[in-house]
């Protein structure tokens, strides 16, 4: 008996292929809604793109070994703004497109036009293209930024054909488009801020970015759920995507690379937004820890990092007891689900009673402490407020809690507690499994959670659960003499 013959398929091309009138995505099958936007009947058939056997009929460039790939002449112009610096990895790169995403109120003209100030001042060309805003309101905040520079130039327009126009004739250094969701380009029709005008001028930007080897800034809104018609449609355009964000209520605002194709995207820039603009902070913990007050129940200070930059932030918890119902829990700057995670750890492992009391969590400063490196400090900030005892003020915490609450050790520790021992912190609660701490600061190491808060005599009387001897922390005698250890005082400016 013969064997049949397998049946081979041939390997073609479709010849067509359908793309959405809406948003120029492309599928292989028809549907009534396009996959990418959610348009509905918006997807007509279209040509399918030439096979790679076309490649020399259109004069596109054949491929190359990677090696013999021309490099990157990546010589970076700093802006002069040093937190910008910082998380750009040295500044804009010539020829690049960046996109500055944030909130509409948040800082994002008053960062452009900033760090175009400070790139004319060192003598380079600079256009600012406001389309949102006319010139004597731009030139309002220039003198209120002193940012008024001979070498800074202003065009008021969001037609895409007059800014090509003013590009040519000023021929920048550095372009900033404020903001992109405002441009229009009257050859693509439709209102602007729609997906297709969005796209289609960032495109037109980044192509004449390239050609010019002129570094540009797009400035585009986002709402908060991170929505549409504009920053998210642009991401694989651009080069770098910058997340600007902070709380409307606090001063402070932080800087992100969210993409960056000449760099790491772990920065952070950190700004206090003051009464004459953006101010960089180097050295933020005196906003964050400025204003502690020690010796009250529910405070503990975390050793945070956050990028490669370690942030010693206060974490503080209070608990009342219910008033009938479900018990109320609140977090602010934490994660929410993390945080009944570890109510539910200290309830289970330590046996303190929380299940008929509203526990309130914050991160102090209006910073969001995202790592599970913060978990050990609110475990202690809930049992401290709990139990109605105080954590001593020289002692940070650096570990994150397992559900079995068990402690367990986080990446760059010994940068952390370099950090919390700079700014006077002499104890340090770790996992035990913590490498060696740095010059200055000794760690206090704890398996779990029971070891931790008997080590810091924070065991409520009600406790349920059995407690292994443990020999408790006494008070260091550098913060009994009265003498504080902590950085100075510092206020935020009233808000403007
Ligand atoms: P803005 O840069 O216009 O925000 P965006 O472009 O992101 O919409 O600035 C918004 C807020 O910043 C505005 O409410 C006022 C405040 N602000 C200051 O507090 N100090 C300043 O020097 C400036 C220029 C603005
Ligand atoms: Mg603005």
């Amino acid at each position: 008996m013969s064997h049949p013959r397998p049946i081979v398929t041939p390997v073609t091309r479709p010849r067509t292929i359908h793309r959405c009138t809406a948003c120029q995505a492309t599928t292989a099958r028809w549907a009534g809604r396009c996959s990418a936007c959610g348009a509905w009947n918006s997807l007509e058939e279209a040509a399918a793109p030439s096979a790679p056997s076309d490649l020399r009929r259109c004069g596109a460039d054949p491929p190359l070994p990677i090696s013999s790939a021309a490099a990157v002449a990546s010589a970076v112009l700093p802006t002069g703004v040093g937190e910008l610096d910082r998380v750009l990895g040295g500044g804009l790169v010539p020829g690049s497109v960046s996109l500055l995403g944030g909130e509409p109120g948040i800082g994002k003209s008053t960062l452009v036009l900033q760090m175009l100030a400070s790139v004319a001042t060192g003598g380079r060309r600079c256009l600012l293209v406001s389309a949102e805003e006319s010139a004597p309101q731009v030139r309002l905040r220039a003198e209120r930024l002193k940012a008024l520079n001979p070498n800074l130039w202003l065009f008021t327009s969001g037609s895409l054909p007059e800014i090509a126009a003013a590009v040519a004739h000023i021929e920048p250094v550095v372009l900033a488009v404020d903001s992109i969701q405002t441009v229009v380009d009257p050859a693509v029709g439709g209102t602007p801020g729609t997906v297709t005008q969005v796209r289609e001028c960032a495109a037109s930007l980044v192509a004449q970015s390239k050609l010019r080897d002129m570094a540009t800034v797009l400035v585009g809104h986002v709402t908060k759920d991170g929505g549409l018609a504009g920053p998210r449609v642009l991401e694989h355009l651009v080069d770098t995507v910058l997340s600007f964000e902070g709380e409307r209520h606090h001063a402070l605002r932080l800087l992100r690379a969210v993409k960056h194709r000449f760099g790491a995207t772990g920065e952070l820039g950190l700004f206090e937004m003051a009464g004459s603009g953006l101010v960089g902070l180097p050295d933020p913990t005196g906003l964050f820890l400025g204003d502690r007050r020690k010796g009250v129940p529910g405070s503990v200070v975390v050793a945070a990092l956050e990028g490669q930059r370690p942030l010693l932030v206060e974490v503080q918890a209070l608990t009342a007891e219910g008033q009938g119902g479900s018990p109320r829990r609140s977090s602010q700057g934490l994660d929410a689900s993390r945080v009944a995670m570890l109510l539910a750890v200290l309830q289970r492992r330590a046996g303190i009673p929380l299940g008929a009391h509203d526990v309130h969590t914050s991160v102090v400063g209006g910073v969001r402490v995202n790592e599970p490196a913060a978990d050990l400090g609110l475990v202690l900030a809930v049992a401290s407020a709990f139990c109605g005892r105080a954590v001593p003020a020289d002692i940070v915490a650096c570990a994150e809690v397992g559900l079995a609450g068990e402690l367990r050790q986080v990446a760059q520790t010994p940068r952390r507690l370099a950090e919390a021992a700079r700014l006077g912190f002499a104890r340090a609660v770790v996992a035990p499994s913590g490498p060696s701490p740095p010059a200055g600061i000794e760690c206090i190491r704890a398996a779990d959670v029971n070891e931790a808060l008997a080590q810091l005599d924070l065991i409520p009387v009600r406790s349920t659960h059995p407690v292994r001897e443990v020999p408790r922390v006494v008070p260091h005698p550098a913060f009994d003499d009265g003498r504080s250890r902590e950085p100075p005082q510092r206020r935020l400016p009233p808000a403007s």
